[in-house]
């Protein structure tokens, strides 16, 4: 297993160019599955999480190629519409090929995800919302077995306006007969990618971006395999700025900025400068950090992807502040190892208390998912003298080139086998 080892109080200036987004990219290519032909995906990041799903899509009969960030996925002729245990246990976002095999085969069978570092995460909604659509679905040993010969299109209301369960039911309704409608459906920009995706391939969509979407059913042999380029990934983004306004200047280049506000603003809040172009935002660090409570929320809000990131940056803050989760109650792995470093922190359900120290001192921490991972690269990039994390691999499942990024900017940062 690998661990990134740096030397931290070091300022880091300049410039670096985000990746396609993570979270956008892996409902595509679980949609790329709907149409019989050959997609062409671009901007696809090198992520252990997009390479698990190549593997998925080359079990279930895709063939597909993936070069310096171009993948293509062909998905012609027959298809085997399983999800193994083996796969979705080591991501999650497997579970988004449901919709599209169901909707592709009339019948599925996905393992279920079980629980994951910070709580259980059901996926009680993609399932009911199916069950509405008129699916047939049982458990068998594990795994979530979905029988229609077509969809029938319905009125779905989720409780919370859920990211995985609105890709999954989109998908699935695409081809549904007649129309679906989903109340309190998610507005984050990787759901409103996927619907434009299926929109190009020839799905009816409306209401994109807002909390009702209106699918009318077309019949799958209508839709075409398109070419799409990922959008920018708003979280990448995210940690470096935050990183920014900790260490010193850091522009992030190819994003776009309007999925950046919550985050601005918050930066804002501290006294960083930040600025920004049509493609490019700067972040520049405060004299004294203020502290900023941070409440996350959905899209256009703070995201919870965020939140271990701007806990590490509080650390430092001339203050105290108060970090409250509403989207996962006990996300909060990294704060005993943000302690190891120095940092005060105490947790009471879903609430952080942060108050700020003048300083963080390296030491050995462990990494337990991948934004928990990225707080502590902030931690450690703060803290003075050396910190090793260990268990990286949770950060190569949602960071492109981490260590490179970081030390284009100035960073002490290598990796090295334990
Ligand atoms: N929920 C349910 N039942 C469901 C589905 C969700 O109760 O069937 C609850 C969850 O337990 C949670 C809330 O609804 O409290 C929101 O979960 P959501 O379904 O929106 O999350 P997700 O689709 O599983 C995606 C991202 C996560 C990100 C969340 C929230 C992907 C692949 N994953 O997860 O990203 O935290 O949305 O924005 O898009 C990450 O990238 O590190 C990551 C965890």
């Amino acid at each position: 297993m690998d661990k990134i080892v740096i030397n931290g109080g070091k300022p880091l200036k300049g410039s670096v160019k985000i990746s396609g987004a993570k979270n956008a990219v892996l409902p595509i290519m679980a949609a790329a599955l709907l149409v019989d032909g050959i997609t062409h995906v671009r901007r696809v990041p090198n992520l252990r999480d997009t390479r698990t799903m190549i593997k998925l899509l080359e079990m279930i009969g895709a063939k597909v190629k993936f070069k310096n960030g171009d993948l293509t996925i062909d998905a012609r002729g027959k298809i085997n519409p399983v999800a193994p245990y083996e796969l979705v246990k080591t991501m999650r976002a497997s579970f988004y090929v449901l919709g599209p095999l169901v909707s592709r085969c009339g019948e599925a069978k996905v393992s279920m995800p079980g629980g994951c570092a910070w709580g259980p995460r059901p996926v009680d909604y993609h399932i009911n919302g199916l069950k509405k659509l008129s699916a047939k679905i049982e458990l068998e040993g594990g795994y979530i077995v979905a029988r229609a010969k077509r969809l029938i299109g319905t009125t779905i209301r989720f409780d919370y306006p859920s990211v995985g369960a609105t890709g999954n039911i989109v998908m699935a309704a695409v081809t549904a007969e007649g129309q679906t409608k989903i109340e309190n459906a998610a507005r984050e920009p990787e759901i409103v990618q996927l619907c434009e995706f299926l929109k190009a391939m020839g799905a009816d969509i409306s209401g994109i971006g807002t909390t009702d979407i209106i699918i009318n059913g077309v019949d799958i042999s209508e839709l075409t395999a398109v070419e799409i380029d990922v959008i920018p990934d708003r979280i990448e983004a995210g940690t470096f700025l935050i990183a920014g306004a900790a260490l010193g200047e850091i522009t992030v280049q190819d994003v776009i900025p309007e999925h950046l506000d919550s985050v601005i603003d918050k930066l804002r809040e501290t006294g960083a400068i930040v600025s920004s172009t049509s493609s490019d935002v700067t972040v520049r660090k405060p004299d004294i950090i203020k502290p900023v409570d941070m409440t996350t929320a959905v899209y256009p809000g703070f995201a919870t992807d965020l939140q271990a990131q701007w806990i590490a940056l509080m650390t430092i803050a001339a203050g105290s502040s108060v970090i409250t989760d509403t989207v996962y109650h006990d996300r909060f792995s990294h704060i005993p190892e943000l302690i190891r470093l120095g940092a005060q922190i105490d947790v009471e359900n879903n609430v952080a208390s942060v108050t700020g120290v003048k300083e963080l001192k390296g030491a050995p921490v462990m990494s337990t998912d991948i934004r928990a991972s990225a707080s502590l690269i902030i931690g450690a990039l703060i803290a003075e003298g050396k910190t090793d994390i260990s268990r990286v691999y949770h950060i190569d499942r949602g960071y492109e080139n981490i260590e490179e990024k970081f030390r284009s900017l100035g960073a002490d940062m290598w990796r090295e086998s334990e």
